[in-house]
């Protein structure tokens, strides 16, 4: 059997891949600090209906156009109508984009996964601000992510998926576990995650806990396009969509499970108020978590640990699928060997990570020197990706799904109407609100218009717009390939290897 053939081989394999996308640091570290300023339970359960109400339709959408294609995104989108190929352009260009910060995240996971082996969690200004240290783990991270790649679908993602994901769940519940036994403040902490009280959520925090849905489930980005792609055909789509998306949510909610009673454990145990540890914050995980867990001894340390590297794997499980996306095109589009296809596009976006972390890092310095916008590289492209882009590909996915499919093959009922109206209204929603609070942000005084804001606008326009001008131009008459394809060339390649040993075989000596 030929090894590198592209193709889940198991319909839980594919399920796992799917989750270990959707799982990463959206879940375990924008999740909590997120629910934290949002006013805790409220948040929880709005985020966790809009994933089985909303996402799960967009999820289900993205699916369903890689597999009827069984191609990369372009291709995907083509077999629907030539006109929408940019949609699969744009949701190539999201996630090359997105990897670019998301390694340099991820080597942030492996520098405090390392630091805690060694007994301290490396403290964040002397890490982010040494700049060069910041590049070499990104680089560490990175290299296991292309291994696995390389490795092809069934032999890499899946098996790493069927390895690491189940590790993640155990992992934590042993957390959570831990944390539920602490003592002392664990009660209140408790109450504040899951003790809703609807009257501290706001507009924006609705919108925010959508939008939470929508990135944790890695949707508008192409991975569930590609997942789909080489899922079986007798595969349920439906179904599986469920497990994904009750896999994402189990883990999310046993995040904060696991931080919110050590976090006031911690407040009721050194005296600090809850105010003073900045959890409604995105250094929540990185600085206060750190500090929170050195301050419970020798527990602490063992948590430590067990936190950071189930946050590493998160992210490689993560930042795999992104991998896969990109390199998908490439391969089919210019027929390279997989290998090759992951080394070029790692290396590139390895390279693009280091003004990255060279920008957050003069940034901690208190440099402002490589900011765009007000912001840092790192806040730049996941305020780009995250507020417009994403949602802007999810929507692309439902619209094209629900509409403009031939008839025979469009969902009816609940679904279908989910899918052609009311998930885009919501996603729409979340755009035209991203968009305003981004160009409009809310002072003291009220909303005001920033100029910085305006910027990041029209970067993604301007994103955007490039990627319609190059689909047209270079894409939309060529033949950007399918899965077959490189099954096709596989297959060639093993023939050749096998003609080759052949002749070996039958030469005397
Ligand atoms: N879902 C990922 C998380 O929760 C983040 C993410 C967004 C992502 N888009 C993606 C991951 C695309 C892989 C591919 O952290």
């Amino acid at each position: 059997m030929n090894q590198k053939r592209p193709g889940f081989g198991t319909r839980i394999g594919f399920e796992l891949a799917a989750a270990g996308s959707a799982v990463g640091l959206g879940n375990l570290w924008g999740f909590p600090y997120k629910t934290s300023a949002n006013g805790g339970a409220a948040y929880l359960f709005v985020y966790l209906a809009c994933i089985l109400l909303v996402g799960a339709v967009a999820m289900l959408a993205e699916f369903t156009l890689g597999r009827r294609s069984r191609a990369n995104t372009v291709s995907a989108y083509k077999a629907v109508s030539p006109n929408l190929g940019w949609l699969g352009l744009l949701v190539v260009v999201i996630p090359a984009l997105i990897m670019c910060y998301y390694l340099v995240l991820g080597g942030y996971t492996v520098k405090y996964a390392l630091g805690s082996f060694v007994g301290n969690a490396g403290k964040y200004e002397a890490f982010a601000g040494n700049v060069g240290d910041v590049i070499l783990h990104t680089a560490v991270f990175a290299l296991p992510a292309a291994l696995i790649v390389i490795a092809g679908v069934r032999n890499g993602i899946e098996k790493a998926a069927k390895l690491l994901l189940p590790t993640m769940l155990l992992i934590l519940i042993v957390i959570s576990c831990v944390s539920l036994l602490l003592g002392e403040g664990v009660h209140e902490g408790l109450a504040f995650y899951l003790k809703p009280d609807f009257s501290k959520l706001t507009g924006s925090g609705i919108l925010s806990a959508m939008g939470q849905a929508f990135f944790s489930l890695s949707l508008g980005c192409g991975a569930m396009i590609a997942y789909g792609s080489y899922s079986g055909q007798t595969v349920d789509l439906a179904r599986s969509t469920v497990v994904v998306c009750l896999l994402d949510g189990l883990l999310t909610f046993l995040s904060g499970l696991a931080i919110f009673p050590a976090l006031f454990h911690y407040a009721a145990i050194s005296g600090a108020s809850l105010s003073s540890l900045g959890m409604g914050g995105a250094g929540l995980t990185f600085i206060t978590l750190p500090m929170v867990f050195e301050g419970l001894g020798l527990a602490g340390q063992i948590i430590s640990l067990l936190f950071f590297t189930m946050m590493a794997i998160a992210a490689l499980t993560s930042i795999i699928s992104i991998l896969e996306v990109v390199t998908q095109f490439i391969i089919q589009r210019h027929k390279l060997a997989r290998t090759r296809a992951v080394s070029i596009v790692a290396f590139a976006c390895l390279a693009l990570s280091v003004p990255v972390g060279i920008s957050l890092g003069l940034d901690v310095n208190g440099s402002k020197a490589l900011c765009l916008f007000g912001r840092n590289l790192l806040e730049l492209l996941d305020g780009v990706t995250n507020t417009l882009l994403m949602p802007l590909g999810a929507l692309g996915a439902c619209l094209a799904v629900g509409w403009k499919l031939p008839k025979a093959e469009r969902f009816s009922g609940f679904t279908g109407t989910m899918l052609r109206i009311v998930t885009p209204v919501l996603i729409v929603l979340i755009l035209v609100f991203g968009a305003v609070d981004m160009v409009f942000p809310a002072t003291e005084a009220g909303r005001a218009f920033s100029a910085d804001g305006f910027g990041m606008l029209m970067i993604a326009a301007g994103v955007v717009l490039l990627t319609i001008i190059a689909y047209f131009l270079w894409l939309k008459n060529r033949d950007t390939g399918s899965n077959q394809d490189e099954e096709a060339a596989n297959a060639k390649r093993e023939e050749a290897f096998r003609a080759g040993l052949q002749r070996g075989w039958q030469r005397p000596e």
